[in-house]
């Protein structure tokens, strides 16, 4: 007999039947579940499948060969033969807030496990494992990690794309008929496949990401009757997974959001999930980024690069500290013979050249000052010219016969050998162990390729693991250190990574301009407290474009805000304007980095709106980027989530007085803090601020002054 199962999300329900044979059908998404007119709410579509027996296509996990004519989200076989799956015998047990169920296959002699996972609000987290039970070799050629039901219709797909220097560049377009697939082959999360996707069709929004930083696949597969199943796991290289007797394979977590409501709130319920119950959580860790307030950083790379100076490096640190600054963070060039991209990596030992006396006097010195220290690692990769390559050519990732392939010239370590994972991680623990060094910059800026372990077999899928093992083995022998996730910017952003590290890298491209769209996009995903968000020097060293510091500034601050230059450079008036900046970030921070309170419209003719919303303050950040095309801007229209029914009023205006085209004596008023408005007029109507001068913007403090309408 068909046993039911149910896990709930907030008020969201996802109701499954465990049927006598196949996959776990998806029943209903049900807002209410009291047991009645789930069939009548239900997701099951026509019989068109031309079988005798009714084949469901809404299953988790559909596979093939048996009636179901969609995309098998499962495939394996042995040595070609028990290519179908069929689990029988499910059991469902629930526990606290997830839903396991199994069930086992034996004709093709495997066990399935399926978990769900529900989060506080509309989301639910799928995995999957698959036990080989039989006494030969199991190859799997596809798992997905979950899979859903999209309703049938009209939809839009909202993706990712993007370059180095130009990453989480949105893009939305109807979604056609057929079969839309994602691949990615780079074997890291990638700059321009990035695992996340949304589905707006007229009933729904669904989200979903992939915490995974390895190989992807997303497919979104229309069905006969016309809905829709997306589903997301790893990408296996031919005969990449092969299941020994005993052995099992478990898929990364997928994260699926469903909410009636707009792409925004999608991304809402996705940024709280990721600081609350993502970031830093493989290891039962302290969950270090929610201890203590986000500390405003200072990145060498860019004022400095490969030319360290210890007597540059402390007077910078010294300036930095007077700026307000909180984390020093010692980039690229200081271990090995390291003074341009050609060598050392490998060589984790300090430049004696640059740092005749070690790290330590640096490191003191910056600690001495109340600061963070911080250090750059790229701990995966290796230049033919260092000594490790020398010392250990087998040691990086090849296939015999084929040409070792650089990029950025280097090669990447084959981490699947354990002596080459140990001999990283006694590298780092020295390191670490001999200093005050209480953040790692862990960056990885290649693309793997030549993915062969020592037996000439395909390892990316390994490899990604050993990454997330070595992550791991840090953080348990360091747990005071928080890391930071750089793959030549954002290209390893996912919430694999980020359940063993505090911070991404968003992005190279500095410029506050690139910005606004890369942040946007970033902030689909990710929490403003985990995205590094640099000011950099005027002319920008990616584009040279020139900007004002206060529209560098205003664009950076409300992330995980820091500096990337040299502040030795600054003029006096400058490192006063930084630092009011600095102190601004620290006053609002507490606000902009809960993710309870954070929002971001879409953009709209030039102008980006982002910031967060208390129930007493609303903090705004406008920027402006190309010229508006209307002669009055369209009103701000604040998702007033949070805020108290009442008056509210513009407290302050950052900078005082910003760039704005033609206000009216009203918009003056109510920028110069003489007008109040209601909070139902607010949500409303909006607020009607004036143009901005391109390229140029704004910091609103909203607060709230008095309970008195009903607003
Ligand atoms: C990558 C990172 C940069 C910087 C350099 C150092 O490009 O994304 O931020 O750390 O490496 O080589």
């Amino acid at each position: 007999m068909t046993e039911r199962a149910s896990i709930r999300s907030g008020s969201l329900w996802l109701i499954l039947d465990l049927p006598d044979q196949g996959m776990p059908r998806i029943v209903a998404y049900a807002d209410d579940h009291d047991g009645k007119d789930i069939e009548g709410l239900g997701l099951r579509g026509a019989r068109v499948n031309g079988m005798d027996i009714d084949v469901p296509s809404a299953v988790l996990l559909p596979t093939g060969g048996l009636g179901y004519f969609g995309w098998p989200a499962i495939a394996g076989h042995r040595d070609g033969r028990a290519f179908t799956l069929s689990p029988s015998a499910w059991t469902g047990a629930s526990n606290g807030n997830c839903l396991r169920l199994t069930g086992s296959d034996p004709v093709a002699r495997v066990d399935v496990q399926i978990d769900i996972a529900a989060g506080d609000d509309s989301l639910f987290e799928m995995s999957a494992r698959l036990t080989n039970r039989g006494a030969d070799t199991y190859t799997l050629d596809r798992m997905m990690a979950g899979s859903l039901l999209i309703p049938a219709g009209e939809a839009e797909l909202t993706n990712f794309t993007g370059s180095w220097g130009r990453e989480f560049q949105t893009r939305t377009k109807p979604l056609a008929h057929g079969l839309h697939l994602q691949e990615s082959r780079r074997g890291r999360t990638s700059h321009d496949r990035t695992p996340t996707l949304f589905i707006q069709t007229g009933v729904m929004v669904h989200a979903v990401h992939l915490g995974w930083s390895g190989n992807h696949v997303m497919a979104i597969d229309q069905l006969d009757d016309g809905r829709r199943m997306v589903h997301a796991g790893e990408l296996f290289e031919p005969g990449e997974m092969r299941l020994a007797p005993g052995e099992h394979y478990q898929t990364p977590t997928v994260t699926h959001v469903i909410t009636h409501n707009d792409l925004e709130s999608a991304a809402y319920i996705l940024r709280r999930h990721a600081w609350s119950h993502v970031v830093d959580r493989a290891n039962g860790a302290p969950r270090l980024h929610q201890k203590s307030p986000r500390p405003v950083t200072l990145n060498t790379w860019e004022g400095t690069y490969f030319n360290h100076k210890t007597e540059q490096l402390t007077a910078q640190a010294d300036v930095a500290a007077k700026l307000g600054i909180e984390r020093f963070v010692l980039d690229d060039g200081w271990f090995g013979r390291r003074d341009d991209d050609t060598s050392s990596l490998g060589d984790w030992q300090i430049d004696r050249r640059k740092y005749p006396d070690g790290l330590k006097p640096l490191v003191n010195h910056v600690t001495g000052l109340g600061m963070q220290f911080g250090l750059w690692v790229e701990p995966e990769m290796v230049n033919p010219n260092s000594d490790l390559m020398r010392a250990h050519p087998d040691w990086a990732l090849q296939i015999a016969g084929r040409p070792l392939l650089l990029s950025r010239n280097q090669l990447v370590l084959d981490l699947t050998r354990q002596e080459v994972s140990d001999y990283l991680f006694k590298s780092l623990d020295s390191v670490l162990k001999a200093h005050a060094i209480t953040y790692l910059k862990w960056d990885m800026n290649r693309d793997l390729t030549q993915v062969g372990d020592a037996e000439g077999r395909a390892a990316t899928a390994r490899q990604t693991r050993m990454v997330y093992r070595l992550l791991d083995r840090i953080r348990n022998a360091h747990p005071r250190v928080e890391i930071e996730s750089c793959a030549s910017g954002g290209g390893r952003a996912d919430y694999g990574v980020l359940e063993r590290t505090h911070r991404l890298w968003t992005s190279d491209a500095t410029d506050a301009l690139e910005r606004l769209d890369i942040q946007h996009g970033a902030s689909m995903v990710f929490p403003a407290g985990i995205l590094g968000a640099h000011v950099s020097g005027s002319p920008n060293h990616q584009t040279h474009r020139r900007h004002t510091l206060s529209f560098r500034a205003l664009v950076a601050f409300a992330y995980h805000f820091g500096v990337e230059l040299d502040p030795l450079t600054l003029s006096a008036a400058e490192k006063t304007e930084l630092g009011e900046w600095i102190t601004l970030h620290k006053r609002l921070r507490p606000i902009l980095h809960n993710p309870d309170w954070q929002f971001q419209l879409p953009p709209l003719d030039g102008r980006y709106v982002w910031g967060a919303e208390s129930p007493e303050k609303i903090v705004v950040v406008v920027a402006q980027s190309g010229q508006m095309r209307n002669e009055q801007a369209a009103p701000l229209m604040i998702p007033a989530r949070n805020g108290k029914s009442g008056r509210w009023r513009v407290a302050s205006v950052h900078p005082a007085a910003p760039d704005t085209i033609r206000p009216s004596a009203a918009q003056r008023d109510l920028l110069a803090g003489q007008s109040t408005f209601s909070m139902a007029t607010l949500r409303a109507a909006g607020l009607l601020i004036p143009m901005l001068r391109p390229e140029s913007g704004m910091v609103l403090e909203l607060e709230f002054i008095e309970g008195l309408d009903h607003g």
